[in-house]
């Protein structure tokens, strides 16, 4: 995963997506111990969340890797090294335009740099819809349709390459259970990344149905799969 999240910062368009799909995969929620049913507001919850992050390789970009106890563990981007150029500009042609330089963010609590003034649902909205918390008011979303059900008419999206394309495919419980961790099971700690640069269109036309697949997931099995 190493890979995926250090060497190759400069990436492509689309191209973000399909490696990130490829190698963070959709993890199946028995790997992550969601069978058990956990608390809202708990202590199992916190952990949980936390066994989540690890496993899914929050660190490789958002800071300390997969050691909790790392310095700037979650913390976001603290070097150049950590951001990423996404757009034409590929490592055979680092001048090709457009060309994006995104950056990780700090997830911890804190009120004035991090997550700290954004609510766990706001945080779940981010990982199940790729919706920018500070630009996404805190509200059920019931809908991915634009303008339906809470969905907001021009929605704002994370920048690439936050793989929030798979990760929206885990369970309620688990998402839930990441915010939870990042809202109560961690220390803030103070570290201002600057806005990624992003398209006026906040990235929704990376983020079409034909490009990132249906939410839910379509039905097993597809035509490239059979029954066992
Ligand atoms: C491949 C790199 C990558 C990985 C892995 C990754 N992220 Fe991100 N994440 C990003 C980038 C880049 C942004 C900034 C998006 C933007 O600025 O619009 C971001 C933004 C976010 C935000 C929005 C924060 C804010 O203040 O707007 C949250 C929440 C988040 N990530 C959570 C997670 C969690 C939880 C995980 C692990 C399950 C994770 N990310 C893994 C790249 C990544």
């Amino acid at each position: 995963m190493r890979m995926c999240s250090r060497s190759s910062r400069k990436v492509g368009w689309i191209i973000p997506i399909l490696v990130l799909a490829a190698c963070t995969g959709v993890k199946p929620a028995a790997t992550s111990g969601a069978d058990t049913q956990v608390v809202a507001g708990s202590k199992e919850q916190v952990l949980l969340g936390r066994q989540i992050v690890i496993l899914h390789d929050c660190g490789g970009c958002h800071g300390g890797g997969a050691d909790p106890g790392a310095k700037g563990w979650l913390a976001g981007v603290m070097s150049p090294v950590q951001e990423f150029q996404i757009g034409a500009c590929s490592v055979a042609h680092p001048d090709g335009k457009p060309c994006f330089t995104t950056r990780p963010r700090n997830l911890t609590p804190d009120n004035a740099t991090g997550l700290g003034r954004f609510t766990e649902r706001q945080i779940f909205n981010a990982l199940r819809y790729g919706l920018r918390p500070e630009d996404t008011p805190d509200v059920d979303i019931t809908s991915t349709t634009p303008g339906q059900g809470n969905f907001p008419a021009t929605p704002h999206y994370l920048a690439p390459p936050m793989p929030w394309t798979t990760w929206r495919h885990m369970p309620d419980q688990e998402l839930l259970a990441i915010a939870a961790y990042l809202k109560r099971g961690l220390a803030p700690f103070s570290n201002k990344v600057a806005e990624s640069d992003g398209p006026p269109d906040f990235w929704a036309s990376a983020y079409t149905e034909q490009l990132i697949g249906p939410y839910p997931v379509r039905p097993f099995p597809t035509a490239n799969e059979h029954l066992p």
